[in-house]
């Protein structure tokens, strides 16, 4: 049996990322798409932890396919976690409940850098085999496979958990630069073997996210951070699939994000995406940008957003319907169903109006 393979003539996700507005449908998916707002992931999650959970390809299988039978959304993201390549590369880390990662030793010194080894493939069986086995369920609908970037990797590392200021990483970089230089090199490589795992198993596409990576100046990214996040993403540019690069709060980022290896810039709420496309010079696909606290506003409200989002995405030259970040826990599924079927049924006819 042949499986059948993604390809931008079939995939309107994978058209997007290669820069072509489709005449017939515009491409959606959700960040955290998979998770705590399904009811079904919260039943299959009992009594098991998140980082077990990840380990556990049948589990890592069901629950990623979930929201793509439940919306019918134009592409799966990969269920695993960004701190699920440095548990597995020997950092002693947990995901906690309502809290996030939180490692046990944080990395502070040059002495502690011995504790960010480098990441083999063999050391992650469970995500080859994982995505092996959804490739051959989805069929044409993409995977995405992800990582996180070394800078937001490094702030859950230096601060041991998650951060409001980002106090203790900042003052790493800027006073200690061989240190932060030498620990975003080892997360660099095991981003990068997360990632190449991920597409040389069959993953469609990938996103790195840097989540946190706003809370820098311009000129602190281009000196502590791109050159990092750039060779994450030339070591999967080159097995050809298109990479998404995404941070929260990066409207003065998006120029130096994109020269990082970026095929397709994901923007937040913050910046209408016509006013991206304008900083980036009309050379990138967009993806976004609803802002995810309005989906718990009345239905009206959410559908003129929706529509306002698809108008402003239209100006670039490929456009993929997402939130501006992650889904909120409490989300209503059927809201985000109702903005799923709105994209789907209006989103050509507010491009081309
Ligand atoms: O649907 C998906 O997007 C796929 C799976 C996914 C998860 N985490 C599952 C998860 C993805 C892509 C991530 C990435 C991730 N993890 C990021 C980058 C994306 C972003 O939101 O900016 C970050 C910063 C993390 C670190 C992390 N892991 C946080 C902040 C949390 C939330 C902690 C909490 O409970 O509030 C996690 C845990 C996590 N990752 C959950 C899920 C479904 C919730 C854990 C649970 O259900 O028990």
């Amino acid at each position: 049996m042949s499986v059948p393979v993604p390809s931008p003539d079939l995939s309107p996700f994978l058209a997007a990322c290669a820069r072509r507005q489709l005449d017939d449908r515009v491409p959606v998916w959700f960040m955290r798409q998979a998770g705590r707002s399904l009811p079904e992931y919260k039943r299959v999650r009992v009594g098991i932890s998140m980082l077990d959970s990840c380990a556990r390809p049948d589990l890592v299988t069901e629950i990623t396919l979930q929201p793509v039978r439940r919306y019918g959304v134009d592409a799966a993201i990969f269920y695993s976690d960004i701190m699920v390549p440095l548990k597995a590369a020997g950092v002693d880390l947990d995901i906690v409940p309502g809290t996030g990662p939180v490692i046990a030793e944080p990395i502070r010194t040059a002495s502690d850098l011995d504790r960010v080894r480098p990441l083999s493939a063999d050391q992650i069986p469970y995500v080859t085999e994982a995505v092996r086995r959804l490739v051959a369920e989805l069929g044409e609908t993409p995977l995405i496979g992800f990582a996180g970037a070394p800078f937001t990797l490094a702030s859950y590392l230096v601060e041991g958990g998650p951060s409001k200021d980002y106090a203790r990483t900042k003052a790493l970089m800027v006073s200690r630069p061989d240190v932060w230089h030498d620990l975003c090199g080892r997360l660099a490589q095991i981003s990068a073997t997360f990632l190449v795992a991920q597409v040389e198993a069959g993953a469609g596409a990938v996103q790195l996210f840097d989540s946190w990576v706003g809370s820098l100046s311009a000129a602190d990214y281009a000196t502590f951070v791109q050159p990092h996040s750039a060779s994450v993403l030339e070591a999967v540019g080159r097995l050809g699939v298109p990479r998404i690069h995404f941070g929260v709060g990066t409207g003065e980022l998006l120029r130096p994000m994109a020269a990082a290896g970026a095929d397709v810039v994901g923007v937040d709420w913050r910046i209408p995406l016509d006013e991206a496309d304008r900083r980036l010079g009309h050379r990138y696909a967009l993806q976004g940008n609803l802002d995810p606290a309005l989906l718990g506003a009345p239905w009206p409200v959410v559908a003129e957003r929706t529509r306002a989002v698809i108008a402003a995405g239209a100006a670039a030259p490929g456009h993929v319907f997402n939130l501006g970040h992650g889904v909120p826990p409490d989300t209503d599924p059927a809201v985000l169903q109702r903005v799923v079927d709105l994209v789907h049924e209006e989103g050509s006819d507010i491009r081309r109006a």
